[in-house]
């Protein structure tokens, strides 16, 4: 069991912070999402007094859980925002980011997401192409103002993690390569309704080494020297996300304390602020998926399959990297089994573990699936007719639903018939 998350064993029941998740499954059914909020303080405090000594500003990237009371939480605590969408822009927004705090990326921004992010009134427009350059050029001449911009840097530095998270890579698709920098300054020296405020990076997520972030990071140092001696002043440096999280207890994730230790001294002489985009780090050990077993399967070779309500559709990260996390039977028991828990899409990809000891819990009993604050809810998806499912936020004692269920009219709600 982790030590820092807040599901633990009270009488052998699992409870999220001083709620029991039997009650919970009980009133708002299952598949459901928990997060607490104590987690997700406990967090960004965490990642705050690890990088103390460095004038800087944390960007919750939106992506990783964007329920509104997530984003407002760790709003309310200060933090900013990261986001890759109109939609994520709205989001944040609604959920009361002011827009000064917020950072707008992606690598394929509409005309209409750039004019409704720089209308708000946005902190950084981070530019992934030279097309895109023009493109915001374009529109904030339109609008009449002259667009913040940071330039998102492809380093070439493929860090250590599965290859669907790697991001800074020059084979990727993300940000702007170093050949490309000279027409990049160049462009910025001319074009009149962009003004260069900032260098950014991210090169990718669930990274355990900070050696990869030390590589980066001077070139990224390189390139902010560079762009001074051509006379831009850069006042901001983005850092990106990527900061780990322990899924799995024999693979502890490195503490965010070593990442401050290598980076501060590098980066604090800048004199730049610097701007933090964690995700995952804040967020995914504040959720489980909490599920019931539908049905116990065995079969002719022995293999046990736990077949539970909850499926790919609202956790795919087993599905699309293989992620390990841990299952805990909500009400504890003396044996265990080894056995795969499935879902019930019609994909043989839809499990949550295979071969893997368990409490040996019996039909009707609920597991809960730790770590899924984090690329989770915000991944969930229809397919095979399935309903998106609840959210709950535990505070303490208090347990208040912060997203329903869908309903079968939903389902179709959209559709011309
Ligand atoms: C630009 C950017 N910033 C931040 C993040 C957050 O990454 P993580 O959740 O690993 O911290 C991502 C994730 O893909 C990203 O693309």
């Amino acid at each position: 069991m982790f030590d820092t998350i807040p599901f633990q064993y009270t009488d052998d029941t699992l409870a999220c912070e001083d709620v029991r998740l039997d009650e919970l499954a009980a009133t708002y059914g299952t598949p459901l999402f928990v997060t607490s909020s104590r987690s997700l303080v406990e967090s960004y405090t965490a990642f705050e007094l690890a990088f103390a000594g460095l004038p800087h500003f944390t960007c919750y990237s939106v992506k990783a859980n964007f329920n509104l009371n997530v984003i407002r939480i760790l709003g309310e605590l200060g933090c900013g925002c990261d986001v890759n969408s109109g939609g994520e822009l709205f989001r944040a927004l609604k959920a009361g980011i002011k827009p000064e705090k917020i950072v707008f990326a992606g690598v394929g921004k509409k005309p209409e997401e750039i004019a409704s992010a720089l209308e708000a009134g946005v902190l950084l427009m981070k530019v992934e192409s030279v097309s895109e350059l023009h493109a915001i050029d374009r529109i904030a001449g339109e609008l009449g103002m002259v667009a913040p911009v940071a330039v998102r840097i492809n380093p070439n530095v493929t860090a250590e993690t599965h290859p669907y998270i790697t991001t800074g890579d020059s084979k990727e698709k993300f940000g702007i390569d170093e050949a490309e920098l000279e027409e990049v300054f160049g462009l910025l020296g001319k074009l009149k309704n962009v003004t260069l405020k900032g260098l950014d990076m991210h090169i990718g997520s669930q990274i355990f080494d900070p050696d990869f972030y030390v590589e980066a990071s001077v070139k990224l140092l390189d390139i902010f020297n560079s762009a001074k001696e051509l006379g831009f002043c850069v006042d901001y440096l983005d850092i990106g996300g990527g900061f780990p999280v322990t899924y799995d207890p024999s693979k502890p994730a490195t503490p965010i304390g070593q990442f401050a230790e290598k980076l501060i001294p590098i980066l604090a002489p800048t004199g730049a602020k610097i701007i933090f985009e964690p995700g995952r780090y804040l967020v995914a050990n504040a959720s489980v998926l909490l599920t019931r077993i539908l049905y116990r399967k065995r079969n002719h070779t022995g293999k046990e399959f736990f077949v539970v309500d909850a499926a790919m559709t609202e956790l795919i990260r087993p599905a699309l990297y293989h992620s390990h996390h841990e299952i805990l039977s909500v009400v504890r028991h003396d044996s265990t089994i080894k056995a795969d828990v499935v879902g019930p899409v019609c994909e043989s990809s839809d499990f949550f573990a295979r071969h893997r000891e368990i409490d040996a819990a019996g039909e009707g009993e609920l597991l809960a699936v730790l770590s899924a604050g984090a690329y989770g809810a915000v991944m969930s998806s229809n397919y095979n007719g399935r309903l998106r499912p609840a959210e709950v936020l535990v505070s303490g004692s208090e347990a208040k639903l912060v997203r329903k269920r869908e309903t079968l009219e939903q389902l179709i709600q959209n559709e011309v018939f």
